[in-house]
């Protein structure tokens, strides 16, 4: 989840793009780079790694002339984070700047070195400098080479080219990944967001999927991919600067549960083998993996109750024995860790103080060790690295992309089917599932982006019954199997936003001491979806019913038994029992938001808490 920017006009381009790239520093920022073209063709290149300051301290020294140029803030994806990966990528005169993920780079590289290309970073991004400039040989126009290079690709890609034999002209396309094309008076930009140019210009026109084109002083041109005109209208946007960094929402939080259907399909990206019923693990070393006889995942706060998800996954499928434990319990317990453990640590940041530790813990005990992150070369993934010792199997990315908001919401539903990737990769190699079931399980996975994009248009119904429980003092949240963890995660999402006193239970833990607390001050929320615990959770709410207690709970969308019995329903379409978890996390995400907001709280920056908690 890169951010780019572009501007064409009578300008010095380079604070244009400077400032532009700072406001779209929330997409990402390990490293940052510009391009920029005089009107003679003289080129100017600045990368830098690390946040923007670099990049800014180093414009500082060496200044990039011109009034035409790009820019962009990397989250990494493919080559860590560094100054050779950082973008622009250039080659031949041709420049480019990429947010999106290429699936078939390695191919296209392969078939672009035995022609005689030469690489110079690790990323996917700079097959499109190569492809361009070679379609440029051929004496296609700018545009037209990058309609020939974008037809070539597969993946997610927003693109801005520039070439130093056209000054004046960025050429752009977009797939998958956002790109908008502000309109100015004698003058052009591109971004991956409105906020990075609003204060040039309120007039936007919103690209969508297949768009190309070029933007130059004097206007846009636009086209599908294979050149055919296309017009699109412009839009005025009204939102105030602060609004349009959150793209329009009150909250981060609320913007990145309004992310998780892209997050999803991101995350997904290239590792589903719908065709041939397989998965890809892309930077995960299946020798290491296939040793493992024993899993220990190890997390802090949402990325444990992940890892409670992760542990049904992997028993289930792949029959490898799980444990789950807190990371800040596992390093000072003696564990018994022999060296076919893998301890598998899951963190959004990737810098968490106490799963780091545990992690290095397993290492000094001679365990073999795999992560899950968001964040692309933190410490985590860096302690997971494959480092010749067979030990290391790598990480699996979550492709979330930053997430700003305390409470974890697109990196908790990401790490969800992550785990589900790995639990299916595990089970291909020890062929414990069908071949039938494999694809079930695939074809679940593949349909939940537009499932969650359904219960996000569910959001008023939601917000309607937070209403009703604003003033709750406590609160319960219970679930079974799968869903247990869910209730964790439910409980917690309200505590740390609202401040509500909440509890996840395992429903069949209620009547060992739990019920005693039932009465009408205490309303409980109960997972109800289908599956083997369905009928026993049904009882447990009964048992609560039968004490006053208020019940709100999620149900399958063709399930009416509870209409009448309960104060509130959240329906979800829960048809597959291994992508129901995601699914049932929506409403609770929702609810604890709304709850928060009603209570006018703030929501992004909870009172006691820090995005990542670096100590122990
Ligand atoms: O970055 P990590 O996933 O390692 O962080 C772990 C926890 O600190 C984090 O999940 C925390 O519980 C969140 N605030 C929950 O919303």
């Amino acid at each position: 989840m890169c951010g780019i920017v572009g501007y064409t006009g009578a300008r010095v381009a380079e604070p244009v793009l400077i400032e532009g790239l700072q406001k779209l520093e929330y997409r990402g920022y390990d490293s940052a780079g510009v391009c920029t073209v005089e009107a003679s063709g003289a080129m100017h290149l600045r990368r830098a790694m690390g946040k923007l300051a670099a990049l800014r301290a180093r414009l500082a020294t060496e200044p990039c002339p011109g009034s035409t140029g790009i820019g962009h803030t990397r989250w990494a994806t493919h080559g860590k984070p560094s100054e050779h990966n950082a973008h622009p990528h250039r080659y031949e005169g041709v420049t480019v700047v990429h947010n999106g993920i290429i699936e078939n780079h390695r191919a296209l590289r392969a078939e672009l070195q035995a022609e005689g290309h030469t690489f110079s970073s690790e990323t996917d991004t700079e097959i499109f400098a190569h492809l361009v400039a070679r379609e440029r040989r051929g004496g296609a126009s700018l545009h037209e080479s990058v309609r020939g290079a974008v037809r070539r690709v597969h993946g997610a890609y927003a693109l801005a080219v520039l070439d130093e034999r056209c000054p004046g002209e960025i050429a752009f396309a977009r797939l998958a990944s956002p790109l908008v094309v502000g309109l100015g008076d004698g003058e052009n930009f591109l971004a991956s967001d409105v906020p990075a140019v609003l204060e040039h210009t309120r007039r936007f026109v919103f690209l969508e999927d297949g768009d190309t084109g070029t933007i130059t002083a004097a206007g846009l041109t636009l086209t599908d991919v294979d050149g055919r005109p296309l017009s699109r209208e412009a839009t005025q946007i009204l939102w105030s600067a602060v609004m349009a960094e959150k793209g329009g929402h009150k909250h981060f939080m609320h913007k990145e549960i309004a992310e998780q259907p892209r997050a999803v399909t991101d995350t997904l990206r290239g590792r589903l083998g719908l065709g041939d019923g397989d998965v890809t693990l892309d930077g995960v070393d299946l020798d290491v993996l296939a040793r493992a006889k024993r899993i220990v995942i190890t997390a802090c706060g949402t990325s444990w109750h992940a890892g409670l998800v992760g542990r049904y996954l992997v028993e289930q499928l792949a029959r490898v024995p799980c444990e789950v434990e807190l990371a800040s319990e596992l390093r000072y317990r003696d564990p018994v860790l022999s060296d076919d453990t893998l301890v598998l640590a899951i963190s959004q940041s990737g810098e968490t103080a106490d799963t780091l530790a545990a992690l290095k813990e397993a290492k000094r005990r001679g365990t073999m060790v795999m992560s899950i992150c968001n964040v692309i070369d933190a410490a985590i993934p860096r302690a997971c690295a494959p480092d010749g010792s067979g030990k290391a199997a790598g990480t699996l990315y979550t492709r979330a992309g930053p997430e700003i908001g305390v409470a974890s919401t697109k990196a908790f539903v990401t790490q969800l089917v992550a785990l589900h990737l790995l639990a299916l990769q595990l089970a291909s190699v020890r062929k414990t599932m069908t071949k039938q079931a494999l694809a079930g399980d695939l074809q679940a996975l593949a349909e939940l982006p537009m499932a969650i994009e359904g219960l996000l248009d569910g959001e008023d119904a939601v917000k309607a019954a937070a209403a009703r429980y604003v003033a709750a003092r406590d609160m319960l949240f219970l679930g079974r199997g799968l869903l247990f963890p869910i209730a964790l995660e439910g409980a917690l999402k309200l505590k740390e936003i609202s401040y509500i006193h909440a509890e996840g239970y395992a429903a069949g833990e209620m009547k060992h001491g739990p019920i005693a607390l039932i009465d009408e001050h205490m309303p409980v929320l109960v997972l109800a979806l289908p599956g083997p615990g369905y009928e026993k959770v049904i009882s447990n709410m009964e048992e609560t019913r039968a004490r006053g207690g208020r019940i709100l709970a999620v149900v399958d969308t063709d399930d009416h038994a509870l209409d009448d019995q309960v104060e509130a329903l959240f329906r979800v379409p829960a048809r597959h029992p291994r992508t129901a978890p995601v699914l049932a996390t929506i409403p609770l995400q929702l609810f604890a938001y709304h709850v928060a907001c009603l209570r006018g709280l703030d929501v992004d920056q909870p009172r006691n808490l820090a995005k990542s908690v670096t100590v122990e």
